[in-house]
């Protein structure tokens, strides 16, 4: 039988670092590789086993680094190629895995390859991206751009105008463009083999795996992303094959694609909408915790935001629909647990950070959700203490209204938050400057914090198999509150959620063998078994609980 993992990503929880704005070792006012490395025992005291670095790689840094020049050196602001191995080496004595971000779609303007292939004359790197052959030509519906290079033609860029497209050829190149390569051309096939060694070059480092960005994005007019998926299973193999310790996460967003391809992992992103899909825009109640479409939440008042609410499922006022997240939910999960796992993120540096409205209180129900959830879970840094969106700032590098959602960690009240000795103007980004802006150390010394709580769960995770990765996951009620099983062997846990801040009572029918319930970790959730029905209750104060059956 394939083997869908090997056995640490079952118990593996990531801790998302954007490393521009983690800790700044050495005052330059930006987060460093080094600075990773002085906080490896505050990952350790969290509870975290496995991080996701975000590009650190030499860029132009028109998009956070997506833009990469040189994907063998290290960027000099954040440290040296050594830094990275010293890195793997100080986490691995921590059982820390640490995984990059490989960013196979495409390059920066400004890499070796794209100079060579933007000459006019026909050289080894001409067909490593797409271009047409004349400026004047039809691009054939793809978004091309012109007048950057000698050479007379167009290049497709995947995202930004300077991340031109590498080329991994079309699935049904069209006819009437010669310039549409198939998939099995052998200057295409080079491209595939340039990222396999790659790859070679960071497991062999010491990372752990990748997180694969854009990672439905390879082959172009793609339908059923059938071409794709053979190129990433094709990795997937060669990984198996030399590093079967190694993993793929990816940046699909559609596991049931995802996971056939090869990956170990795949991110529902947007939580709760299939894919990339815009199916269910303007319908924000129906996501859990946070708008679908930004634009349709922020309202831009001057120069100011106001951020509309959104009504999601863990919004305290309990207007929210989980049904409909778990309709999705439940279909994907079935269709691929048995090829890989399905990450919940708390967030990314894509997206709006969960904190809007709410307090320690709700995100503490959020936490409770994402670590007892099947899958291998993913916390964006900072959450973990509540970082708030910091609205209205001037984009940086590219991030645009993901800028917000990038500021420096807040480490304690010293000066910069405890990020950086910079001058303030020198900083990557400004420092939350709210009075009551959270922090690491004033959490840390409060109990019952929320970085207590996040403490408290990661550490039930890590002592109970039925409530990781791999555990079976038993849908009781999704509604107001949240009601599952999880189980593996003879170990059953069962957790109660209930976002909304109200006096509540429920009841449902006994789940089968159910004798009785010990508490895991309780906060004021009352549970009673009689008359063959399990029911609870609570006030506006409580959030969930988690009960180990019969145990
Ligand atoms: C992914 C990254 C995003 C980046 C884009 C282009 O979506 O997460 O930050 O801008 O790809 O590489
Ligand atoms: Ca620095």
């Amino acid at each position: 039988m394939k083997k869908i993992c090997p056995e640490w990503l079952k118990s593996a929880v990531f801790y998302e670092i954007y490393p521009s704005s983690f800790f700044d070792s050495n005052g330059d006012g930006i987060g460093d590789l080094p600075g990773i490395i002085a906080k490896l025992d505050y990952l350790t005291d969290l509870g975290v086993n496995a991080l996701w670095l975000n590009p650190c790689f030499a860029s132009t840094f028109a998009d956070g680094g997506y833009d990469i020049s040189d994907y063998r050196q290290v960027a000099p602001r954040y440290g040296s190629n050594d830094d990275l191995v010293r890195l793997f080496r100080e986490a691995e004595k921590r059982n820390i895995k640490i995984c990059l971000d490989l960013v196979a779609g495409h390059t920066s303007t400004e890499h070796q390859w794209f100079k060579e292939s933007a000459k006019a004359e026909k050289n080894a790197y001409s067909n490593y991206y797409i271009w047409n052959n004349s400026w004047l030509e039809s691009t054939g519906g793809l978004s091309m751009v012109s007048g950057m290079a000698e050479r007379d033609g167009s290049f497709m860029n995947n995202y930004f105008t300077v991340q031109p497209a590498l080329n991994y050829g079309f699935a049904n190149p069209d006819p009437a463009f010669s310039w549409q390569l198939p998939v099995d051309h052998p200057d295409v096939l080079k491209v595939r083999e340039e990222i396999k060694n790659i790859i070679r070059f960071y497991l062999d480092l010491g990372a752990a795996g990748f997180r694969c960005d854009l990672a439905p994005s390879l082959v172009k007019k793609d339908p059923g992303k059938i071409q794709t998926m053979a190129i990433w299973r094709e990795f997937r193999e060669m990984i198996d094959a030399e590093y079967p310790e190694a993993v793929l996460i990816s940046e699909w967003a559609y596991a049931p694609q995802a996971l056939k391809a090869g990956f170990h992992c795949d991110f529902l992103l947007h939580c709760g909408t299939p894919g990339y899909t815009t199916l269910f825009r303007n319908e924000p109640k129906r996501d859990l915790w946070r708008g679908i479409d930004k634009s349709a939440f922020y309202e831009k008042d001057g120069n100011d935001y106001t951020v509309k609410n959104t009504n999601s499922y863990f919004d305290a006022a309990g207007l929210g629909d989980a049904e409909f997240f778990f309709r999705t939910y439940l279909d994907h999960y079935e269709r691929t647990k048995n090829d890989g796992f399905i990450s919940i993120p708390t967030g990314d540096h894509d997206m709006t950070r969960i904190s809007d409205f709410r307090d320690e209180r709700d995100l503490a129900c959020i936490f409770a959700f994402i670590l007892t959830m099947p899958g291998v879970p993913f916390i964006y840094y900072g959450d973990e203490i509540g970082m708030r969106n910091i609205p209205g700032l001037v984009s940086k590098e590219g991030g645009y209204t993901r800028t917000q959602a990038r500021t420096p960690m807040q480490w304690d009240e010293s000066r910069n938050a405890g990020f950086s000795t910079a001058a303030k103007e020198k900083l990557y980004l400004p420092v939350d400057s709210a009075p009551d802006a959270p922090n690491v150390a004033e959490q840390q010394k409060r109990p019952g914090s929320l970085w207590h709580k996040v403490k408290e769960l990661l550490k039930l995770r890590s002592d109970h198999k039925a409530l990781q990765a791999d555990g079976e996951f038993e849908l009781l009620l999704a509604d107001y509150p949240l009601i599952y099983i999880r189980s593996k062997g003879d170990e059953r846990i069962l957790t109660v959620i209930q976002p909304a801040r109200r006096d509540w009572q429920c009841s449902i029918a006994l789940p089968q063998g159910m004798e009785k319930l010990s508490a895991l970790l309780e906060t004021g959730i009352a549970a009673e078994i009689s008359d063959g029905k399990l029911t609870f209750s609570g006030n506006g104060g409580t959030h969930f609980g988690i009960w180990k059956i019969n145990g």
